[in-house]
């Protein structure tokens, strides 16, 4: 038992930690193997992926780098809506380098696209997408998507870098919330 059992809000586990640990320790070896001549930049987007972004960098044993953005969709709180605004921008360079973007979550997948294409026009030799999650059935744009850790059903999850209204974020398993999500 831990204190987050008796939150009322949070439902069932949908990917707990020790599977976490290990999918995420084969995506960094999977990575280690591909990127071999070429060691990557990896560009976390702010903030669902930091946790995910830690825990994959110390998985690939590779000389990597890491920059950061932050994106805001607009939408309600449980959707986005394609309109993507850049909150922080990244600090490197892209021209010329292997980059691959580690993303929480792909929902819509509209938030990915719009990111793919703006990276994209930045000139990198390759660009390929990681992301943990990827909700089933959901996708509204089609996104290229090299590695993924989950497929899992199309309900609304927290932890593990994931929040509902900033809540959440340092759960250690991924659950299900069962709690209203308020409109942003
Ligand atoms: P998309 O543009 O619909 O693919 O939404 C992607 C973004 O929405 C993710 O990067 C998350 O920040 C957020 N998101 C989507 N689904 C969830 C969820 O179940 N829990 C928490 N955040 C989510
Ligand atoms: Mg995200």
């Amino acid at each position: 038992m831990s204190s987050w059992d008796a939150d009322p809000d949070l439902g069932d586990v949908v990917v707990d930690r020790e599977t976490l640990r290990v999918r995420v320790q084969e995506l960094g070896a999977e990575l280690a193997e591909v990127y071999r001549d070429r060691p990557p930049l990896l560009v976390g987007v702010l903030k669902g992926a930091f946790i995910f972004l830690s825990d994959l960098a110390r998985a690939i044993e590779l000389p990597i780098e890491f920059d950061v953005m932050a994106v805001a969709s607009y939408g309600s709180g449980t959707t986005s809506s394609g309109v993507v605004r850049i909150v922080k921008d990244l600090d490197a360079d892209l021209t010329g380098r292997h980059v691959l973007v580690v993303e929480d979550i792909v929902d819509s997948g509209l938030t990915l696209s719009y990111l793919r294409r703006n990276l994209l026009a930045r000139r990198p030799a390759s660009l390929d997408i990681c992301a943990l999650l990827v909700k089933d059935g959901r996708q509204q744009a089609t996104v290229d998507l090299r590695y993924v850790g989950f497929h899992i059903p199309p309900e609304f999850v927290v932890g593990y870098g994931l929040d509902v209204a900033e809540r959440y974020r340092n759960l250690p398993d991924i659950r299900a919330y069962r709690g209203s999500v308020p409109v942003d």
